[in-house]
This record gives structure tokens, C-alpha cells and sequence, in this order.
């Protein structure tokens, strides 16, 4: 489909929306390409689609409620039809997410959707994932999970803040390591392997993608689904 705009994000994050119909609930990830998914479901609310939200963070819950979506929770609503997020890298259906420190509740939103869709401009796009990978971290393990890193052959760095000095607080009050293994041939293992530390609540490796909605420079989106 070609768009008239041509900002990779928006057009992709638009057309993603798309998928979202009437009575779904939907879970609303976090970022700068899921915010043009959320104005779009906002604007498609205000035309009459009946639908819920469940957002995925602060950011989320406040955009989503600033464009008029009704919201719900994992509570009431255990399980979504659909959750439309980012991610900051994806190769082969894996992707790393976290770079807004809030993968453990996309995570957990991702995991409660029937349907996961990823929505990233082709920049994105990798033969190989080689970004570093976002640790919640219990800010009592730091350094515990500092040697757990190591030995799985990683380097880390804690999370600092910008317009806050000192380290990121997550929404769920933790600390955010950013872990550096280079080439992570093997996304598999390393995902079974950080969710076996201790002290990491989650990390931001993201296995089994159904869908990814890629926008390109051209204005065009390239579909891949699982
Ligand atoms: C937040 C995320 C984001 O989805 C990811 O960082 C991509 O963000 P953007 O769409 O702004 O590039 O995982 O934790």
C-alpha cells in the first residue's frame, strides 16, 4: 500500500491500525512508531469503533488517553486480540525490544495477545541481531546480574537518564542494564539463558513474531508474517 506521507514510522504505524476491529482489545506498546498506531486507533474512535486498550506504559496509557481510547486492564481482560509495539531491532521473527524501558510490561502484554504485531521503519531490519539487549533489573541484584552477564558473555552498562540524573527507573521501579553479547547468533539460548539469572525480571529478547508491518522510505509497507 502507498501512503502519501513518507515517514517510515508513521505510515507503518497507521497501516497497522488497520487491523484493529470493532469490539477488539488491544494492547498498545510503547515508542515513537506504536504512538502513530495509537493517534490512528484515537482517530478511528472518535468515528465510532468500539474497542479497548491495554497499554503497555505510562507513555502509552497517557497518549492513548489524550486520543480518547478507552482503556482496560490484563485484569479484566486477560486475554487481547491483538498487540501492535515496536521494537528496536528484528532479524528472522526475534526481535529486541526495551528501548523505552518498558519491554517486561510489553512482554507481558505480547504474550497475552492471540496476535503480535511489530511495527519498525526498515532501518530495523537486520540479517543478524546485534543490538544490545534491555535487563529490568531488581536494583538489589545490579551487580549480581553484572556477573551473570559476564558469564554468558556479555558486557553491561546501566541505563542512565536524560532530564534525570542518575540511573532510568522503570515504570515497574527498577533498574535498566543494557547487555552488549555482539553477535547473538543463538537468540534462543540466550533468551532461555538471561530468563534463568537471577535478578533480571525480564529482558528484552522477544522470541516468535506473528506479523511485522515494515515501513519503508518509499512510503510503501512491507508485510512479513510468521
Ligand atoms: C520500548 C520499545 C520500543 O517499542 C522500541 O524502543 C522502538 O521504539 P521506536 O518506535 O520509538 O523506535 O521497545 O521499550
Amino acid at each position: 500500500m502507498k501512503n502519501s506521507t513518507h515517514n517510515p514510522k508513521e505510515v507503518t504505524g497507521r497501516q497497522a491500525a488497520q487491523l484493529v476491529k470493532e469490539n477488539m482489545v488491544v494492547g498498545l506498546g510503547t515508542g515513537s512508531t506504536t504512538a502513530y498506531a495509537i493517534k490512528e486507533l484515537g482517530r478511528r474512535v472518535a468515528e465510532g469503533l468500539k474497542m479497548l486498550g491495554v497499554p503497555t506504559s505510562y507513555q502509552s496509557a497517557f497518549l492513548a488517553a489524550g486520543n480518547g481510547i478507552p482503556l482496560t486492564t490484563l485484569d479484566e481482560h486477560p486475554m487481547l486480540d491483538i498487540d501492535i509495539d515496536g521494537a528496536d531491532q528484528v532479524a528472522n521473527f526475534v526481535a529486541i525490544k526495551g528501548g523505552g524501558a518498558a519491554h517486561t510490561r510489553e512482554k507481558i502484554v505480547a504474550r497475552s495477545a492471540r496476535k503480535f504485531v511489530v511495527v519498525v521503519d526498515e532501518s530495523k531490519m537486520s540479517a543478524l541481531l546485534n543490538h544490545t539487549v534491555p535487563l529490568e533489573v531488581i536494583p538489589f541484584a545490579r551487580k549480581l546480574v553484572e556477573k551473570e552477564v559476564e558469564e554468558l558473555g556479555g558486557t553491561t552498562e546501566v541505563r542512565m537518564g536524560v532530564s534525570k540524573d542518575g540511573p532510568v527507573i522503570s515504570d515497574n521501579g527498577n533498574f535498566i542494564l543494557d547487555a552488549d553479547f555482539g553477535a547473538i547468533h543463538d537468540p534462543a539460548s540466550l533468551d532461555i539463558a538471561l530468563s534463568q539469572c537471577t535478578g533480571i525480571v525480564e529482558h528484552g529478547i522477544f522470541m516468535n513474531l506473528d506479523v511485522v508491518y515494515i515501513g519503508k522510505k518509499d512510503g510503501t509497507v512491507e508485510i512479513m508474517e510468521m
